[in-house]
């Protein structure tokens, strides 16, 4: 779905912020696009974009295989940020100096501005900036002029005004420059002239809009999961074709406590969406009955996933459209390094394309994972659902090292939900990404009361992360530890010790399994 709200682009050129920095133009109300930066020039000139944005990189630009861009992008006359190695790409293709310093600069770096250029208009003289660097702009190209310097950086930013080019060895998209966001609007509302028209009313307008010529008369199924993404995919082609859509929320024995009946509420209930609950908790235990390697865990309930789906859309008849909540960043190829190397965890519910479909509607894939969240409350999605933590597609499966039995299953939902009940009774549940109860497979000594007591292991995992590639641990106050602590050990039985989990990814993962 094309949009229609004026855009601009982000040359990925393998940067480990490269998201970010949409993001933030994102969060700027100005729409964009990340493409790697082998894009040919003549699909840029297409795209109608106003503005360029490169951004950072791992590489030297003297490196034998560093990525470069077309030279050409420079004489579309659209502006163009560079950022980091984007900046000193500009200024080896515009004919300036690149040189390698002894020591990198990289960290809180104080830098001083000219006030009087574009790029920096109503920002503070001095401040600090995010710099991660080892080479450095060492002489200007033609038609530029330093607008920023460090101590260990002679061009901490440069621009040539007559041509709208401007570019920044720091990282305004880090937090960590204090004022990176007023730099990034002024680039994008001064120099691009964007108006800031993409919000997210009107993306929902738009979308629903464009689905319902879409869709026409036709009909869609959609798995939904109860998740953020695929509730928000399924409540915007709901509003634009009500009972054309049907939903199918497959129970598969291995959600948290009361996960299924709230799921079913809110889209029956609220919405009046067709949802077909399908109770499939037998379908999934007798085929996992014994296993206990992760892998075959994942497998197992992903293959039944899509046996389960099959079956009920044969019970539909003929379907045209699967609905799907894929999100940007499933879909943008990086194109470069390792920073495409690294993809998010296949997710279960996805359906294969050839079960039978005319076509696939993905509304949200071209929103960021914040974005979506401000789709759904503004589709009038409970909070609950919209700020809801990730929740794997295999489920309990993997928070139960071992095999699975109900009885396991019974401890850990109640467990569970005794931790995420003590989180959001303590305001936790806002600031801690992902939290949950691991049912170890240890059993160790106790004594309750006069009994000697020979019982499971909980353990306790809580994180906090941007982007689940990496995250550290939560630092939980004591006296919350020991009220979940206290609760689980009196109220669920079976279990008589409890542990925290103080590993942060890397070297542990998340998820135990
Ligand atoms: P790890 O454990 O790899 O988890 O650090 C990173 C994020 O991915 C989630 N996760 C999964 N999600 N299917 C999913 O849909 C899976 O098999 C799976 N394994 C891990 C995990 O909960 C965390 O948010």
């Amino acid at each position: 779905m094309e949009t229609k709200h004026e855009k601009v682009l982000i040359l990925d050129f393998g940067g480990q912020y490269s998201q970010l920095i949409a993001r933030r133009v994102r969060e700027c109300n100005v729409y964009c696009e990340l493409l790697p930066y082998t894009t040919p020039v003549e699909k840029i000139e297409d795209g109608g974009y106003k503005g360029i944005i490169f951004s950072g990189g791992p590489n030297s630009i003297y490196d034998e295989n560093s990525p470069k861009c077309d030279e050409k992008v420079f004489e579309l006359g659209i502006p163009v940020l560079g950022i980091c190695y984007g900046a000193q790409l500009m200024a080896h293709i515009l004919g300036g100096k690149v040189s390698s310093s002894e020591i990198k600069e990289y960290g809180k770096t104080d830098v001083e501005f000219n006030l009087s250029s574009l790029l920096f208009h109503q920002a503070q003289q001095k401040n600090v900036c995010w710099m991660s660097h080892t080479d450095y702009i060492s002489e200007v190209p033609h038609g530029f002029k330093v607008t920023a310097i460090s101590d260990n950086c002679p061009v901490a930013a440069m621009e040539d005004i007559k041509r709208y080019f401007f570019a920044v060895q720091f990282h305004p998209e880090v937090n960590h420059t204090v004022e990176g966001m007023l730099y990034l609007r002024n680039f994008l509302y001064n120099a691009c002239g964007c108006t800031a028209d993409w919000k997210m009313s009107s993306f929902v307008e738009d979308t629903v809009a464009k689905l319902r010529e879409q869709i026409g008369d036709k009909k869609v199924f959609c798995a939904l999961s109860g998740g953020v993404d695929s509730s928000v995919a399924a409540v915007l082609v709901h509003r634009a074709v009500g009972k054309q859509l049907t939903c199918v929320f497959v129970d598969h024995g291995l959600l948290r406590k009361d996960e299924g009946d709230s799921v079913e509420k809110v889209f029956k209930e609220q919405f009046d969406m067709n949802l077909i609950r399908v109770n499939a908790q037998e379908r999934f235990l007798s085929k996992l009955y014994g296993v206990t390697d992760p892998n075959e865990k994942r497998k197992i309930i992903g293959e039944e996933f899509i046996r389960v789906f099959e079956d009920e859309a044969k019970k539909l008849g003929q379907i045209d459209f699967l609905c799907q909540g894929t999100i940007y960043p499933d879909v943008v190829e990086s194109g470069v390094g390792d920073a495409a190397a690294i993809k998010p965890h296949h997710n279960v519910g996805a359906l294969p394309e050839n079960i039978g479909f005319e076509g696939i509607i993905e509304p949200l894939r071209y929103l960021f994972k914040d974005e979506v969240r401000k789709a759904g409350l503004e589709l009038g999605i409970p909070e609950f659902l919209v700020w809801r933590q990730p929740f794997p597609g295999p489920g309990l499966a993997i928070r139960i090292i071992g095999d699975i039995t109900d009885q396991k299953l019974a401890i850990l939902r109640e467990a569970d939900a005794i931790m995420r009940e003590e989180f959001a009774n303590n305001g936790l549940d806002k600031t801690t990404h992902q939290y949950f109860t691991v049912l170890t497979n240890i059993r160790s000594v106790g004594v309750m009361g006069d009994g000697r007591t020979y019982d499971n292991t909980i353990a306790l995992r809580a994180v906090t992360t941007d982007d689940f590639m990496t995250a550290d641990w939560a630092r939980i106050p004591y006296d919350v530890l020991e009220k979940i602590s206290n609760r689980i050990i009196n109220e669920v039985k079976g279990v008589n010790r409890i542990v925290y989990d103080i590993t942060s990814k890397p070297p542990a993962t998340i998820e135990w399994e």
